[in-house]
């Protein structure tokens, strides 16, 4: 049986900041964060909008038929909003899903979406009338004035997980590779991330070379066997220091084609920022959306969550992938509303966060179909507008 990916889509904050703009505030060379770091512009996240908010939006985009027919929802991620209770509950709720269904949270950084997708093909596996609905949903945070707030975003992407899959069949062997490494964290008692940035980028690699390895020798395949490579995006240069590490100076036209289309991976996330357990799945779409590919044809895929945890997997595109991966996402983006740095900075501090006092917020600031409207009595309170 074929199992794998059958829709996808994705949704962002209604508001950005400008790499200009920022590096001007912070008085950096503009050059360091568009070409050093890769990024143009960053998703700035309102009060009004949290991981259930992010995800319900997501998944509001995918088909009223395949969300009928789901019987779990797992959402990936590591910005959850309650120790206890998994927020895909409020989204099962907002989404009007049916009360016969499993609902979980995973974590483990930036890689649980691929976990929960992993999770997902062994339950179509042994029902496969059902469809999983996997969300992987995050706000990246680091805090302002620090070298890692260029790197920061927010978004979700939902995945329909069922048999027959019309975007991507996801092939059985995949490599995860696991170890305990201290290159970002973030304790329950802090709403930001802490990070020893270069080791990050270093150990990035590492897992990606010897996943990808190892998935070679367990398949037999070569470079030639991939129209793409795609990355786990934290920040764009990330996938490229990635590639580069397989392909040093490799011109052959296999690897120049593997470059392109990186570049069509990163060309959505340069506008969003990092999304953590979403950023992958992000970038897939920006490739169907942007990049050289053509059903048949293998992508690969590489999953890195810190702490650390990676993951090589690779899937056969489909003949109707265009129909199931949303609107295109470079112009939907344009629709966003640009913020001053000043404006961005009374949000960022604007969070609920770990406040524990009653608050309504001003939810006509906020478009968005899905808001949080605030806190009483330690409840979160979420509305479809
Ligand atoms: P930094 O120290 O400010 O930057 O932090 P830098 O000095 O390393 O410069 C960055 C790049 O800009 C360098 O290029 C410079 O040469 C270049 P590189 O050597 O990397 O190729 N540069 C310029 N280029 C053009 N014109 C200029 C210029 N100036 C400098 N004028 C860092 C950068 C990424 C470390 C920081 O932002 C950070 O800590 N970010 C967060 C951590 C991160 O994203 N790590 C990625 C791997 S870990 C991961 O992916 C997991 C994660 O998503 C979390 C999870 O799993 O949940 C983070």
């Amino acid at each position: 049986m074929e199992i794998g990916i059958d829709q996808i889509t994705f949704a962002t904050t209604p508001f950005y900041i400008t790499m200009d703009d920022l590096a001007d505030a912070r008085q950096v060379d503009p050059n360091k964060y568009k070409i050093g770091i890769g990024q143009e512009r960053q998703a700035v996240v309102p009060p009004t909008q949290d991981i259930v908010t992010l995800g319900a939006q997501a998944a509001s985009k995918l088909s009223p038929k395949s969300l009928r027919n789901v019987s779990t929802l797992i959402v990936a991620t590591e910005s959850g909003v309650d120790n206890s209770k998994a927020s895909g509950i409020y989204i099962k709720r907002l989404l009007g899903l049916n009360d016969y269904i499993r609902v979980v949270e995973t974590k483990e950084a930036c890689y649980s979406a691929t976990a929960a997708l992993q999770f997902a093909r062994g339950i179509v596996a042994l029902n496969p009338s059902e469809n999983v609905l996997v969300i992987a949903a995050d706000i990246a945070r680091y805090g302002l004035n620090t070298p890692a707030e260029v790197t920061q975003g927010a978004g979700a992407v939902a995945m329909i997980i069922s048999q027959n899959p019309r975007v991507l069949t996801i092939e059985n062997t995949s490599v995860a590779y696991t170890k305990d490494i201290m290159d970002f964290w973030r304790p329950l008692y802090s709403m930001e991330a802490y990070v020893d940035g270069k080791y990050s980028n270093q150990v990035y690699v590492d897992f990606f070379l010897k996943t990808y390895h190892r998935y070679v020798q367990l398949t037999g395949r070569s470079l030639a066997d991939f129209a793409a490579l795609i990355f786990h995006l934290p920040y764009t240069k990330m996938g490229k220091k990635g590639l580069d590490g397989l392909l040093q100076d490799d011109a052959s036209p296999v690897a120049e084609r593997l470059r392109n289309n990186l570049a069509a991976e990163q060309k959505v996330s340069r506008q969003v920022g990092n999304l953590y357990t979403g950023s992958l799945y992000l970038g897939l779409i920006s490739l169907l959306q942007n990049g050289d590919v053509t059903p048949g044809e293998r992508i690969g895929l590489f999953s890195y969550g810190s702490g650390a945890e990676g993951e090589f997997y690779s899937g056969i595109l489909q003949p109707d992938y265009r129909n199931q991966i949303g609107d295109d996402l470079l112009q939907t983006l344009q629709k966003r509303h640009q913020l001053s740095i000043g404006e961005y900075e009374k949000m960022f501090n604007d969070q609920l966060g770990m406040r524990k006092e009653d608050i309504i917020y001003d939810i006509d600031t906020d478009p968005s179909e899905f808001v949080l409207v605030g806190q009483q009595g330690n409840q979160r309170i979420y509305q479809e507008k």
